[in-house]
């Protein structure tokens, strides 16, 4: 398996503009890329950074295989119930492995599950999914780390009670928890009511955990190969488990970034050019928001500090994006993600009624889609835009496997560029407990008291059109 970083058209003599990075930038690096490596090694000795390690966990292979063997045999359809980093990873390998899936029928799926990943408490959205699975025929995998996210324990209650009105006592059959494998409310739930149950290894947090049952439990149900998922990953730590930062993609990449930053591209593009990866997009822009969108340096002082990760799909952000970053303000550095061969590819037949459509003929789709890439690469040169392709040989599970990797660990060594924690997320929580306080949880109350204080001083300025 080859992935390339090809950053050529990051630099300063490629983009000709205050922009570009310089080699010397680059050169300044190398130290301290040394030391951070030290540093996160010390930390992984330590059991400080559990993610790290999982593609090499092979135990948890057996576990989900048996579990996953089960639930292919009794259930026509598998609800993920998770938010953030408990849904975003499935449906990217899903998506990236298993395209079309859900539009198959069962004899073209292997008599495989379909795979819903509700990740919201949109009831138009959630009661729509529901209408399309059978109760007696539906499993829901349960996901939260920490066992208390209102999304999740809200989709639960309404799940739990659906399926028991259609089986009955029962019901605890179609439900597997993943969370915590000591602490929280479903692991409580699980013990003391006897459902199914995985562990998220302790330490992993939400969104590093594409290697753990989290993802590997749904992604088994539907036949992805989560062996070679989890081979993919750990072939390719020899390239980025190392202090070298010439030679690895993952420092490489975020060293770039963070120049990119430091230059005023504040804003970064992930721009797939494949349906597949589009969701990966999506995947990496909640890796990269929420691990380095922070408001304190590990010191303590207040620094507001983060890129800010947009996704994007090529060709089709052609038409709707690009537009902007050709021409818009200087703050984006765009990241696109090119795939080599595809499995399918199709050939474009010539058409005698329109010879202006000749020059197409004998050339097919996937040589178009690439070459789009290249042609919006050249022009983002041409108006002095800096961008960067990472090319992987094809969409595998290998591969899918291998990006991920790489981009958690791009995330934790750009975490100390940035000088921040990123594996918090203070952000989020604030968020979390105005909730809790306004759907009345006990315990709350000072919140919610905070909550009024805070709607009392504002001067509502609201245009309603009746
Ligand atoms: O990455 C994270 O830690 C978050 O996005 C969480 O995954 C998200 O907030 C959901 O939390 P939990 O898994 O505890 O329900």
């Amino acid at each position: 398996m080859s992935i390339s970083l090809d950053y050529t058209n990051m630099m300063a003599d490629a983009i000709h503009s205050k922009f570009g990075i310089l080699e010397e930038d680059i050169a300044g690096f190398v130290e301290q890329t040394k030391e951070i490596h030290q540093h996160i090694q010390a930390r992984r000795d330590n059991g400080e950074l559990p993610f790290f390690d999982l593609p090499c966990n092979l135990e948890v292979i057996d576990e989900v295989l048996n579990l996953a063997s089960d639930i292919q045999k009794s259930f026509d359809n598998l609800v993920v119930l998770g938010i953030g980093g408990s849904a975003l990873g499935t449906t990217a390998m899903f998506n990236a492995l298993c395209y079309g899936h859900n539009l198959q029928d069962k004899g073209q799926r292997g008599g495989l599950p379909r795979l819903y990943v509700l990740d919201n408490v949109d009831p138009d959205g959630f009661a729509a999914h529901l209408a399309l699975c059978d109760a007696a025929r539906t499993c829901f995998l349960v996901i939260s780390k920490s066992g208390t996210t209102v999304e999740t324990t809200s989709q639960f209650l309404v799940a739990r009670q659906w399926v028991e009105e259609s089986v009955g006592e029962h019901y605890r059959d179609h439900f597997v928890l993943i969370t915590d494998p000591e602490s929280g409310v479903l692991r409580e739930l699980a013990d003391r009511e006897g459902f199914r149950s995985c562990a998220i290894p302790a330490g992993v947090g939400g969104r590093f955990t594409a290697f753990t049952p989290v993802c590997l439990l749904p992604l088994a149900c539907v036949g992805v190969d989560i062996s070679s998922l989890l081979k993919g990953a750990a072939d390719f730590s020899r390239f980025v488990c190392h202090g070298g930062l010439e030679s690895n993609p993952a420092y490489l990449n975020a060293v770039l970034q963070y120049l990119a930053y430091q230059k005023g591209l504040k804003t970064s593009v992930l721009m797939p050019y494949s349906d597949r990866l589009k969701d990966l997009a999506d995947w990496y822009r909640q890796l990269w928001a929420e691990s380095l969108g922070k408001k304190f340096a590990t010191d303590g002082t207040v620094i507001h500090i983060g890129p800010t990760p947009v996704s994007a799909l090529g060709t089709t952000d052609q038409h709707s994006q690009v537009q902007l970053y050709m021409e818009g303000p200087f703050d984006k550095v765009v990241t696109f993600i090119v795939v080599d061969e595809f499995d399918q590819d199709l050939q474009f037949p010539g058409y005698k009624a329109s010879p202006e459509m000749s020059y197409l003929t004998g050339h097919t789709m996937g040589e178009l889609i690439r070459v789009e890439q290249q042609a919006t690469a050249a022009a983002l040169v041409r108006n002095h835009r800096s961008n960067c392709t990472i090319h992987i040989p094809k969409v595998t599970p290998e591969t899918v496997g291998a990006l991920i990797y790489m981009f958690e660990i791009q995330t934790l060594f750009a975490g100390y560029l940035f000088d921040v924690n990123p594996l918090d997320q203070p952000g989020v929580e604030e968020g979390k407990l105005f909730t809790y306080a306004l759907m009345g949880r006990q315990g709350y109350e000072a919140k919610a008291e905070e909550y009024a204080t805070i709607k009392a001083h504002l001067k509502p300025r609201v245009l309603t059109c009746k």
